[in-house]
């Protein structure tokens, strides 16, 4: 792909915007769309207050076009990338309808969370250009890509997305198989689904869950992996632990009825204030404020 490509970005959320920004950094001319003018409406200011926050070129969000019509946003691009909600009949019709507009050449990428690539593409014409690249949030902090191929995907179109996210930045990483959640938050909630069962079953409170992780094997995992760590201590004493701890933790294979209790009771989180803990608005900012300092440090650590 070119040095100078053109990006279509479907979807100016909250993956969407940052998508764009990234791409728009690393010297590519983005085009944006969103069905909610709104959004389409204030995302070079959002983009703007991301750049000046993070000391990145203001330059950048000159090379963002807002585009209201889709068919026009997709037009002459070489990589598009839906962001729009997570929802499989959206991104089906959208996929579809992208496809009537776009370049034949042009590759088509999906930013689900965790929908199976071959579910939202199943319906195109041309799937072997079709794939999913699933970033983190926030885009511009978050270094990892995960690129997943469906059973149609050309290999030449896993390697030029590789490239092409490696070449603005990014750590791309290839999934080799198209499963619900992929690599990333297959494990991430594996460890959670074992968090919600340690506070359902009364082992600690969820205050405690948190401090456990933070303060013990979280303080490694940036710089040492589980596998890693498993080489470290020698896969025969992770096979002793294995044996004696994997039948006690929880294998259900759905979710846990403590987490349907809460949503149940309205307990959204932050959205309503309480969780599995209450939360001030304080709070809230405070921790959000800690998550993105922390963020912002490992990147300029990175560089
Ligand atoms: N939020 C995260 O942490 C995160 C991380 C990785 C991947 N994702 C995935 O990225 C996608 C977007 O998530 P988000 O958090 O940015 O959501 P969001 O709600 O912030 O943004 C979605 C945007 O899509 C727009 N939209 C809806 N229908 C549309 C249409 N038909 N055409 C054009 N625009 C349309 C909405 O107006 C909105 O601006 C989802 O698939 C989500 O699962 C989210």
């Amino acid at each position: 792909m070119a040095d100078r490509a053109r990006i279509a970005v479907i979807g100016a959320g909250l993956m969407g915007h940052g998508i764009a920004q990234v791409f728009a950094l690393a010297g590519h001319d983005v085009t944006i769309t969103d069905s909610f003018p709104a959004n389409l409406d204030t995302v070079k200011a959002r983009i703007s207050a991301n750049l000046a926050d993070l000391e990145d070129d203001a330059d950048a969000v000159n090379r963002v076009t807002p585009n209201a019509d889709l068919a026009t946003t997709v037009r002459n691009a070489d990589f598009v990338v839906e962001a729009v909600l997570e929802d499989l009949a959206l991104k089906q019709k959208l996929f579809a309808e992208i496809e009537q507009h776009a370049r034949p050449d042009a590759i088509l990428a999906s930013n689900t969370s965790v929908i199976p690539i071959t579910r939202i593409m199943e319906g195109l014409r041309h799937r072997e250009r079709a794939l999913g690249t699933h970033w983190w949030n926030p885009p511009y902090l978050v270094p990892l890509v995960e690129v997943i191929g469906t059973q149609w995907t050309a290999p030449a179109v896993i390697e030029t997305t590789m490239a092409l996210h490696k070449a603005i930045g990014k750590t791309p990483v290839y999934v080799k198989k198209d499963v619900a959640g992929f690599v990333g938050n297959r494990l991430q909630h594996a460890l959670w689904r074992e968090a919600v069962a340690l506070v359902e079953h009364g082992i600690c409170d969820a205050e405690t869950v948190d401090t456990v992780i933070k303060a013990a094997f979280g303080r490694r995992l940036a710089v040492l992996g589980p596998l890693e760590n498993a080489d470290l201590v020698g896969t025969d004493l992770t096979l002793a632990i294995h044996k004696t701890v994997l039948p006690e933790i929880d294998s259900r294979p759905a979710a846990s009825p403590y987490l349907e209790k809460l949503v149940t009771e309205g307990k959204l989180g932050f959205k309503s204030g309480e969780g599995f803990r209450t939360w001030t608005p304080e709070q809230q900012k405070d921790l959000r404020t800690k998550v993105t300092q922390h963020l912002k440090a490992a990147r300029t650590q990175d560089r």
